[in-house]
């Protein structure tokens, strides 16, 4: 990893008093526990036990051994000062087959989770699907199917029943992008389908899931309500070549557009049909985009690196080609560090959905580093506390320019299991063993906790009693 820059010498900017300052996990790359109290299993369980899928042959059983170790963690949690923390419920530890009876020993789980949150004065922000669809309901075809989305609701209901009165947020869908394209397109993440553009019913079922979930949440009487996606600026190669930029423009289409305007806007991006051939269009039903428009209280931003592509050869069925950004820094994942493209970004998006953009929370940012154990037994991961504080600074530039940045959630709190990467890529403000599960705390946990959170606070107009 590059170094990226030498520290900025201008004071840290200032956030508002009631700014959200959190940080993020997800069920199946810390808790562990993939078979316990009658957890069913999930996708990511059978892809991460199938031979060749995960780069380092490891698997999401033991992970952060989180299931076991809730407690203690949230007691380090607790001391990096955070007031809010994101996690996500594993959807067959609830209802270990997708549908139907419901696994109490996994409500009550989360049901401890949460009150320890709480104990600590973590508010708790609740992602429903961060991957792990129930195996059951993959192998009746996952989100290719209707039923899934019908499914997921019903889930949603079962989860808002039982912790809707104590969750301060609650997330649908992590990324619905890479669940879609990863896991259905490209097949680099479960179910490991290889649709291509072929794709579209899963896109619009993870949607339509969004949507129901949101109707079975406000059933419960809960919320606020948000979705997360994970958006990019897309560059062209050449800004004045016609063909890189046709190519970065359908990407924006799939990458951005795609899972922002029928949220936001009612319908799917204009001309989706050519971004999808082959796909079968006839599962949009009558109705289906009311749904998935069903209004919303926060709009989730998940934001690492921008995109960059050129024009694509004829044989290549996607219509771009990414090509990689150089020029920049890059973390120990080769992506490129570019805080003003996250600033552009946001402005971006406030710019172009204007009223129709609820406030954002920044949902995930953070980046991957070599981070091992120094000899004095601290880990000094300057790069991330440097990526940390270009990136908070990029959100504090786009707040300026008029973009409502409510909350920021670090990726991650402690290192985990990075999908098809296993436990090679450490994003965590924690570092862990884990082969003794040791917890470390790097030196950017001082930093968020001493310089972010601790920021100077703007007095908002609420605050002042105005
Ligand atoms: C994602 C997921 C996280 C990743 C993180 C780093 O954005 O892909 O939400 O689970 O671990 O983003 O890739």
């Amino acid at each position: 990893m590059a170094a990226i820059e030498t520290f900025p010498t201008e004071p840290f900017p200032t956030f508002p008093d009631d700014f959200v300052w959190g940080t993020a996990t997800a069920s199946y790359q810390i808790e562990g526990a993939h078979d316990i109290d009658g957890k069913g299993m999930s996708i990511w369980d059978t892809f991460s036990h199938t031979p060749g899928k995960i780069q380092t042959g490891e698997n999401g059983d033991i992970a952060c051994d989180h299931y076991n170790r809730w407690e203690t963690d949230l007691d380090l949690m607790a001391q990096l000062g955070v007031n809010a923390y994101r996690f996500s419920v594993s959807w067959p530890r609830i209802i270990p087959t997708g549908r139907g009876k419901v696994e109490q020993r996994g409500l009550d789980f989360y049901s401890r989770l949460v009150d320890g949150m709480l104990e600590r004065g973590i508010a708790p922000y609740l992602t429903l699907y961060h991957w792990d669809l129930p195996q059951p309901l993959g192998d009746q075809g996952g989100w290719k199917e209707r039923s899934t989305a019908e499914a997921f609701a019903d889930y949603a209901g079962v989860v808002a029943e039982s912790l809707g009165d104590r969750v301060a947020g609650w997330i649908t869908l992590n990324e619905p992008f890479v669940a879609a394209n990863y896991g259905y397109a490209l097949g680099m993440h479960a179910p490991g389908e290889f649709l291509l553009t072929g794709v579209f019913p899963v896109v619009h079922h993870l949607l339509l899931g969004h949507g129901l979930a949101v109707q079975a949440l406000r059933a419960a009487g809960v919320g606020p309500i948000g979705i997360t996606n994970n958006l990019a600026p897309v560059w062209a190669l050449d800004p004045d070549s016609e063909a890189d930029q046709a190519a970065a423009e359908r990407l924006d289409a799939v990458y951005n557009k795609q899972f922002v305007e029928p949220v936001l806007l009612g319908h799917h991006p204009e001309g989706y049909e050519e971004l999808y051939v082959g796909s079968d269009f006839s599962v949009v039903q009558d109705g289906d985009l009311e749904i998935i428009s069903e209004p919303i209280e926060f709009f989730g931003v998940n934001y690492y690196a921008p995109q960059q592509v050129k024009g694509a050869t004829a044989d290549n069925p996607l219509g771009f080609e990414l090509t990689p950004i150089t020029g920049y820094p890059t973390t120990s994942f080769d992506w490129p560090i570019v805080p003003q493209a996250f600033t552009d970004l946001l402005v971006g998006l406030h710019d172009t959905y204007g009223e129709k953009l609820p406030p954002m929370y920044v949902t995930e940012n953070g980046c991957s580093a070599v981070d091992e154990v120094a000899g004095d037994g601290e880990v000094h991961d300057e790069d991330r506390i440097a990526y940390l504080d270009s990136h908070l600074r990029a959100i504090a530039d786009a707040r300026a320019a008029g973009a409502d940045v409510r909350g920021y959630f670090c990726w991650s709190f402690m290192d985990n299991f990075e999908w098809a990467e296993g436990f090679s890529q450490r994003f965590g403000l924690v570092h862990v063993d884990f082969d003794t599960q040791v917890r470390t705390p790097k030196d950017s946990f001082a930093w968020y906790r001493d310089v972010a959170i601790a920021s100077p606070n703007l007095k908002t107009a609420d605050s002042e009693g105005k």
